[in-house]
């Protein structure tokens, strides 16, 4: 690990494949995030944002293809810089993930345990810090049980923050919560990308947020980017998908499928 902090990265995903079994789930991907900005990933359900997140986070290696972040080749690095990238990627998962036999606090410090040689009390400090950053300085010592659905989002976030990230990834941050806790959680986002140098990358389907929080957009259709740019652009693409996912219309042909579904169980059942 150098001891200068770097600048936030770019990632590029270049005719990336990535699939489970055989199963092709992502089919030549070329996808730009780019440096210190937020990039919102949308798509339909199942179409593979948390795999290509899985795959930025060196879980799941190409079938095909390459990922590079801050221009090295993800999956040809040496460990020591695998093991440099995971101290400088942060994760916020779906649910927040954190663990529940620890406190929030001990949560929190556990990226810090593995990753630096700081001292308990200098750790506890980082961890008070964290936690005031996303406004739970009380919930030190309490449970995640204890804490509601936002606020295990929000510690997830001091969590994936410990290190001072260069990359934050973000699965659906906002799913789950009440409109004004999402857009909180938004704004948090917001500001964490102001005060520090990031480059955020939140697979999400919440419209308000993506609204809020993308500066680039990619969106993932049958295995490809159907769109990426900005914003303003994406509500004027002219693509049918893009425009039934933005004005939430159901797929014509779907909704046609669970008609007739419906029909044959009422038919069962009056049967
Ligand atoms: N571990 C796994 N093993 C096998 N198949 C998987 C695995 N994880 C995901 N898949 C499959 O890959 C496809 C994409 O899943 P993925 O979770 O990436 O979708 P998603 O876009 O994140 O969906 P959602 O919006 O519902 O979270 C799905 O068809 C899913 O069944
Ligand atoms: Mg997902």
């Amino acid at each position: 690990m150098t001891n200068q902090r770097q600048a936030a990265p770019e990632i590029r995903l270049e005719g990336l494949s990535l699939s489970y079994g055989g199963r092709v789930i992502i089919e030549g991907l070329d996808a730009v995030m780019p440096a210190g900005r937020i990039t919102a990933v949308l798509g339909g359900s199942g179409g593979g944002k948390s795999t290509v997140l899985k795959c930025i986070l060196r879980l799941l290696p190409p079938l095909s293809g390459r990922v590079t972040i801050g221009g090295q080749d993800f999956y040809a690095l040496s460990p020591e810089a695998v093991r440099d990238w995971k101290r400088d990627t942060g994760v916020l998962f779906q649910d927040g993930a954190l663990l529940g036999s620890l406190t929030v606090g001990e949560n929190v410090a556990l990226p810090l345990q593995e990753h630096t040689d700081l001292p308990e009390d200098l750790i506890e400090e980082v961890v008070r810090l964290k936690l005031k950053l996303v406004g739970l300085e009380h919930t030190l010592h309490y449970y995640p049980r204890e804490l509601s659905g936002g606020m295990r989002k929000r510690a997830g976030l001091a969590r994936a923050m410990a290190l001072d990230p260069r990359l934050l990834l973000c699965d659906e941050p906002t799913a789950g919560l009440d409109p004004i806790t999402a857009a909180e959680l938004d704004r948090l986002i917001l500001r964490l990308k102001e005060t520090f140098a990031m480059t955020i990358v939140a697979v999400t389907h919440d419209l308000d947020s993506l609204m809020t929080i993308a500066e680039h957009v990619i969106v993932l259709h049958k295995g490809r980017a159907l769109y990426q740019g900005d914003l303003e652009h994406l509500m004027t693409f002219d693509d049918p998908y893009i425009k039934r996912f933005l004005n939430r219309e159901p797929d014509p042909f779907d909704a046609h499928i669970m008609e007739e579904d419906l029909a044959a169980a009422t038919r069962a059942g009056k049967g």
